[in-house]
């Protein structure tokens, strides 16, 4: 990468010595280096992660964690629909680990998004996959995905966005976006600590929020013109509400791509693995203006006994201040499109699936269930056809946010507690709150196999709230029956 506009500010703001911003002081070094991004090329992107413990520093504080190639995030992976990922993941962590590819349409088997797969320490794996040639255009995300260690994992710093480009990356508007990734991730403490008793309704969670792993991002909005946020709430179990001081968001996408059209907020929600695609306009004073995270409070507990607390930061509710946009040279005015596709709503289904969620207390501590069981990869929980659309209903019957989140297919949000969805969407992430219930739409295209749908506070997930589908080819099952009854005749 050039010497870039971003690396001029920060060298000017180094000279300055040191930036406040909120109740935060470090150093400016700390923004130096700039989001590493890997590129397909000819069709290809090959790349080599190393997987190891490692030493983070933000500003002034150290902690041990888990980088790829020594960094947390890892690189930024950008692909174009037809293009192969190929990617080799070399294990030196010292116990197992895999990749899961949260928001890509690519088969749950072979060498593609089977997360059943254990790459073991010491031992290196090559997955190798095509991106569909009609996929959408959306940010996806990689983490770790080894039943047991998902959290500890993810909240050491494994996890990197994936950008898939297409049509939406096109419209004059949005391609005249100052584009930036925001991998959002908290950090502190002890990274292996499970959570104790009541804690674990939260999850591991730090006070150290991070944005593409360091403190203090600054972006330029040029005057007049838009700033593309591609935001991915990469925290084991935080969840994230930000707004952007005087300025409003205007959603364009997401976790399973474009919406229809643009929809104008105050302050976006996302819950662990939730990504959304917004647009920011530079037609305020120009200035530098903070964007700003109040972490909600997720559950009754934290409601009824102030376990929000354990939050750290955002104290007493205190916004906290996690970046800051700096108003740029100005540019022929560009406004907001008007519109960004098309998503058909699916045919109605064909099946109900009901999911309740929950939670109880075992020998060992806590453990988190769906329909009373805890997870058991032993056992297909759900058999479903391939191109079948079916609903879910997904109630969360415990004391805690839940963020559903399914592999492989992306659904549409039919209703929350029989209210209809406010505009179409496909995503793969939904947060459910205590008592809701979220309706689902999904249509189980193109790939058979057995895939995982589960809790994404992965302390959740990690203590029993997931569940496997299996998607099964019936086409193929029925023309070899009736092929054979043929012959019978
Ligand atoms: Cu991002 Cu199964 O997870
Ligand atoms: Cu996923
Ligand atoms: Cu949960």
């Amino acid at each position: 990468m050039s010497l870039s506009r971003r690396h001029f500010l920060t060298l000017s703001a180094a000279a300055a010595g040191s930036v406040a911003l909120g109740r935060y002081l470090w150093p400016a070094s700390s923004a130096i280096e700039p989001v590493a991004r890997r590129v397909s090329r000819d069709g290809l992107l090959d790349v080599t992660f190393t997987a190891a413990r490692s030493r983070l520093s933000f500003g002034r504080q150290s902690l041990a964690g888990l980088t790829y190639n020594g960094r947390a995030p890892g690189e930024v992976l950008e692909l174009k629909p037809g293009d192969t990922l190929r990617l080799t993941l070399d294990n030196q962590l010292g116990e197992d680990t895999n990749l899961h590819y949260h928001g890509l349409h690519i088969p749950p088997t072979g060498r593609a998004d089977d997360v059943f797969r254990h790459i073991h320490p010491g031992e290196s794996y090559t997955y190798e996959f095509q991106i569909p040639a009609d996929h959408p255009a959306t940010l996806a995300y990689y983490h770790p995905h080894v039943h047991g260690r998902v959290a500890k994992q993810v909240f050491g710093g494994l996890g990197g966005a994936i950008v898939v480009r297409g049509a939406i990356d096109e419209i004059p508007e949005v391609r005249s976006a100052r584009e930036e990734i925001v991998f959002l991730k908290d950090f502190g403490g002890d990274f292996e600590r499970s959570p104790r008793g009541p804690e674990h309704l939260q999850g591991r969670q730090g006070d150290i929020l991070t944005v593409n792993g360091r403190l203090g991002e600054r972006w330029t909005l040029p005057q007049n013109g838009l700033l593309r946020l591609r935001l991915l709430n990469a925290s084991a179990a935080r969840f994230f509400q930000l707004k952007i001081e005087d300025h409003l968001l205007y959603l364009i996408g997401t976790d399973g791509g474009a919406i229809e059209r643009p929809v104008e907020m105050e302050t976006i929600a996302l819950a662990p693995g939730e990504r959304a695609d917004i647009l920011v306009k530079g037609d305020r004073e120009p200035g530098t203006y903070r964007v700003l995270d109040r972490s909600p409070q997720t559950g009754r507990m934290g409601r009824m006994h102030g376990m929000g607390r354990m939050h750290g930061r955002g104290r007493n509710n205190e916004p906290t201040a996690i970046a800051t946009i700096e108003y740029g040279e100005p540019v022929t005015p560009v406004g907001i499109p008007e519109s960004l596709g098309t998503i058909d709503p699916l045919p109605e289904p064909e099946t109900v699936h009901r999911i309740d969620l929950g939670h109880g207390m075992a020998p060992g501590g806590m453990v988190f269930l769906m329909n009373g069981k805890a997870f058991d990869g032993d056992r297909v929980d759900i058999r479903a056809p391939l191109g079948g659309v079916e609903d879910w209903e997904v109630a969360n019957r415990g004391m805690t946010s839940h963020p559903f989140h399914i592999h492989t297919n992306p659904f549409q949000i039919v209703s929350r507690d029989g209210e209809a969805a406010p505009f179409r969407v496909w995503k793969d992430t939904v947060n459910i709150n205590p008592g809701e219930v979220v309706r689902l739409r999904m249509r189980y295209d193109d790939f058979p196999g057995k895939t995982v749908y589960h809790c994404h506070v992965l302390d959740h997930e990690d203590a029993g709230m997931m569940g496997i589908l299996e998607i099964e080819d019936r086409t193929r099952a029925n023309k070899q029956r009736s092929s054979f009854t043929h012959k019978q005749t």
